[in-house]
C-alpha cells in the first residue's frame, strides 16, 4: 500500500513542501530513501525504526521504499524522521490515512522523542502561504512556530501524543498565538559614559539616522570601539516584518531560545578579525548564512578592519551594496537578506599614531600606505560618513560635565525616521537607499550648493558614487535639521564626512 504525507524542508531561507510516500510490499524486507536525500536523511532509518518500536508499532517486516519529492532538490538534515514514520505507519494500515492539509515536521531519538529543531519559522510562514492549516512541530519550537497566524500549531512532545492524537484519544492542544511582548530596554551602555567627542557622537546620530555606514579612524584608546559598542541604544526598535526577518535567519542556524523565540533588539554583530570570508557572507556546503545576514536589520560592526583579510574584506562589497548576499552553487545559486549599516574602527597605522598632533608614529610611509591599502578604494567609497576620532583631551575625560544621554539622541533619530517614513512612505527605506531619481525633489540643492559641491567633486577627485554619498547624507543633516529643503550648510557638513581618505589615503 502506498501512503503520502506532507512535510517542509528549506534551502538557504526558501522553504518548500515536501512529500513523503512511502509504499509497503511483499518481498525480501528492506528499507531505501530516495529522492536526493543527503547521509543526515538517510540516517533517518534507524531512528525511524527504533522510535516505531519503542513507541509500541510495529516496523513492518516487507519492502518499504519511503520516497521524498520533489525529486531534483537535495534534502538535508534530520527534520523528516516524523513525516517518514507517519508514512510507513500509514501505509502499514497501522494509523488512518492523514488528510493533506497538514504537515508534520521534526527530528526523533530513538526512543520516539521530538528534538529542537532548526528553520521552523521560515517553513511555517511557507506553510501558511500554501494555504496549510495544521503544522505538527517539535514541542520546544511550538512557540517559535506560533508566531505565525491563522494557523493551528500543534506541539508534538512523543509519537505516543500523535498516535493518541489521530486515533482520537487524546487530542493535542494546539499552541496559543506567541504575543510579541518588548521588554523594558536597559542599556548598559550608554552615549553618556563618554565623555567629549562630540564630531564623532553628531556623526553616528547621522549614521543611524540616515541608514548610512560609517568609518571611525582614530589612535588607540581614543574611544572608537567604545562608541561604536553604543550605537545600538540609540536605534528605533524593529518593526513586526523586521522582527520575522531577522528571527527566520537565527531560526536557519538554531539560534533561537525555546521560550523567548523572537529576535526583538536589532543586531549588532561584532565578529573577530580572523573571520573567514564564508563565515562573514555565508556559505558552506549546506549554504548557511554568515555574520553579514545575522547582521539583517541592525549593526554589523568590524572593529580594527585592516586585521581582517583582504578577501574577507572584498566579499563584502555586493552584500554591501545588494542587501542580499547570492551564494552560487554548481546547480543553483541562493540569497540571504543582510541590510545593516556597517560601523568600521580602525587607527591610521600599525602603531595606531600615524598624524596624532604629540605623539610620534614609528611607522614608516611604506608600511602606512601598506596597512591603509588594505582597505581598497571600492570598499572606501562604500562607506558614507568617515569620522576621526582623536585623542581625548586631558580637560574633557577629567571633566564632571554631563554628557547627552543616548535616550535623548534617540529621540532625534526616532524624528528624523519619521521624516524619511512620511516622505519614502515606508519604514523600510531610508536615505541611504530611497531612489534618488523618484524623489529628485527632496534631493534637489540650490545653484550655490551646486557650486560648492562641483569645487569638491573637482578638487578631491570623487566618483559619482561618492557624489551621490554626499547627497544622501545631506538629505539626513537637513531632516535632523527639520529643513525641507538641502541647504549649502548641510552640504558642506556632508562634505567634511568624505574628506577623510584624503588625508590618509591620499
Ligand atoms: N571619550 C572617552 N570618554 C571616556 N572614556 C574613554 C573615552 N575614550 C576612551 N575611553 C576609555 O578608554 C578605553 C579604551 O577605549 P576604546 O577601546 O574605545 O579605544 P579604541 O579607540 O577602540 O582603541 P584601539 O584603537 O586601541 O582599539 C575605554 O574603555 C574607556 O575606558
Ligand atoms: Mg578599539
Amino acid at each position: 500500500m502506498v501512503s503520502s504525507i506532507y512535510s517542509m524542508g528549506f534551502v538557504g531561507i526558501d522553504s518548500f513542501l515536501i512529500t513523503v510516500e512511502a509504499d509497503i510490499s511483499r518481498g525480501l524486507p528492506s528499507f531505501d530513501i530516495v529522492g536526493l536525500p543527503d547521509a543526515s536523511v538517510k540516517e533517518s532509518r534507524d531512528r525511524v525504526r527504533s522510535a516505531l518500536k519503542n513507541s509500541g508499532f510495529d516496523f513492518p517486516v516487507s519492502r518499504i521504499v519511503v520516497n521524498l519529492a520533489p525529486g531534483d532538490v537535495k534534502k538535508y538534515g534530520p527534520i523528516y524522521d516524523l513525516p517518514i514514520l507517519l508514512s510507513i505507519l500509514a501505509a502499514s494500515g497501522q494509523i488512518d490515512e492523514i488528510s493533506k492539509d497538514s504537515v508534520f515536521i521534526g527530528e526523533l531519538s530513538l526512543s520516539g522523542e521530538l528534538k529542537h529543531a532548526n528553520g521552523i519559522l521560515p517553513m511555517v510562514i511557507k506553510s501558511k502561504e500554501l494555504g496549510i492549516r495544521n503544522v505538527f512541530v517539535p514541542y520546544s519550537n511550538a512557540k517559535e512556530a506560533a508566531v505565525v497566524e491563522n494557523l493551528n500549531i500543534f506541539p508534538v512532545k512523543t509519537i505516543a501524543d500523535i498516535k493518541n492524537h489521530f486515533s482520537g484519544k487524546l487530542q493535542i492542544q494546539r499552541q496559543p498565538i506567541t504575543k510579541i511582548e518588548f521588554p523594558e530596554k536597559n542599556y548598559s551602555l550608554d552615549f553618556s559614559e563618554i565623555k567629549g567627542q562630540y564630531d564623532a557622537k553628531r556623526a553616528i546620530e547621522i549614521a543611524v539616522s540616515g541608514g548610512h555606514n560609517i568609518l571611525l579612524i582614530g589612535p588607540p584608546g581614543s574611544g572608537k570601539s567604545m562608541l561604536a559598542k553604543r550605537i545600538p541604544s540609540i536605534m528605533p526598535e524593529m518593526t513586526f516584518e523586521e522582527i520575522l526577518e531577522t528571527t527566520e535567519i537565527y531560526s536557519i542556524l538554531g539560534k533561537l531560545s525555546a521560550e523567548n523565540p523572537l529576535i526583538l533588539d536589532r543586531p549588532f554583530r561584532a565578529p573577530h578579525h580572523t573571520i573567514s570570508p564564508a563565515g562573514l557572507t555565508g556559505g558552506g556546503t549546506i549554504p548557511k548564512p554568515g555574520e553579514v545576514s545575522l547582521a539583517h536589520n541592525g549593526i554589523l560592526f568590524l572593529d580594527e578592519l585592516p586585521e581582517f583579510s583582504r578577501i574577507s574584506l572584498e566579499v563584502l562589497r555586493q552584500p554591501l551594496e545588494e542587501g542580499v548576499v547570492n551564494i552560487s552553487r554548481v546547480k543553483s545559486s541562493l540569497s540571504f537578506p543582510c541590510s545593516f549599516i556597517l560601523v568600521v574602527a580602525m587607527n591610521p597605522c600599525p602603531c595606531g599614531y600615524y598624524g596624532h598632533p604629540t605623539r610620534q608614529c614609528t611607522c614608516s610611509q611604506r608600511l602606512v600606505n601598506k596597512y591603509l591599502s588594505k582597505i581598497s578604494g571600492p570598499l572606501l567609497d562604500r562607506i558614507d560618513l568617515h569620522i576621526e576620532v582623536p585623542a581625548v583631551e586631558f580637560e574633557k575625560i577629567s571633566s564632571n560635565a554631563e554628557e547627552e544621554k543616548s535616550l535623548s539622541v534617540k529621540e532625534r533619530v526616532l524624528k528624523c525616521r519619521t521624516a524619511q517614513k512620511k516622505r519614502y512612505n515606508s519604514d523600510r527605506i531610508y536615505n541611504s537607499k530611497a531612489d534618488l531619481t523618484k524623489f529628485k525633489d527632496s534631493f534637489k540643492i540650490s545653484d550655490s550648493g551646486r557650486k560648492i559641491l562641483k569645487k569638491s567633486f573637482e578638487s578631491m577627485g570623487m566618483s559619482a558614487r561618492g557624489y551621490e554619498k554626499i547627497l544622501r547624507i545631506a538629505r539626513t543633516i537637513a531632516d535632523i535639521g527639520d529643513s525641507r529643503e538641502i541647504q549649502n550648510d548641510h552640504i558642506l557638513e556632508s562634505i567634511q564626512y568624505r574628506t577623510l581618505d584624503r588625508k590618509y589615503w591620499r
